[in-house]
């Protein structure tokens, strides 16, 4: 693969298309990674560049009450977050899949850029069912996300917790 290619940028497409081709390139970059850093660090690098969205990363679960920031692409993210708190404490607390369409409608949501506009945050669970991280997309328009991006998304999550 050329390095012009690791930049995918599927804006032009259906998301189901989109999200089948971005994973097919993770698949073959990844090929062999069980690294949880190298792993998450790609997957926000293609999810990011692929949908030219705003925030693209991970926060990761370092106790029962606290989040810390994973790798991520995007402008400075919040380094800390506690369980239950935003839209992303909330998605580990309830442990599902938070689609936020405009966030100024979110009480209590953390503003880390404020052009963000809308969020989806999809939790990332361990083979005992505990949310060892979350996975958090920001856009700068409002209603990007639904049910098609949750349920893909999911899957992505799914697919990085088998690997680790
Ligand atoms: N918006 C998030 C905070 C994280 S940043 O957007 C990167 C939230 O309310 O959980």
């Amino acid at each position: 693969m050329t390095q012009a290619e690791t930049q995918l940028d599927v804006r032009g497409l259906a998301k189901p298309d989109a999200y089948r081709t971005l994973k097919a390139q993770l698949d073959a970059v990844c090929e062999g990674v069980t690294d949880p850093v190298a792993l998450m660090s790609t997957m926000a690098c293609v999810l990011h560049h692929g949908f030219g969205h705003l925030w693209t990363g991970f926060y990761r679960r370092v106790d029962a009450k606290r989040l810390l920031v994973g790798p991520y692409q995007g402008t400075l993210g919040c380094l800390e977050i506690q369980v239950g708190r935003g839209v992303c404490g909330t998605a580990a607390d309830k442990r599902f899949t938070m689609v936020v369409p405009d966030v100024r409608e979110f009480p209590g949501h953390i503003t880390c850029d404020a052009r963000s506009r809308s969020e989806i945050v999809v939790p990332v669970f361990d083979h005992h069912g505990w949310v060892t991280a979350v996975l958090d997309i920001d856009s700068a328009e409002v209603g990007t996300f639904d049910d098609e991006d949750k349920r893909q998304l999911e899957s992505w999550a799914a697919w990085l917790a088998s690997r680790v």
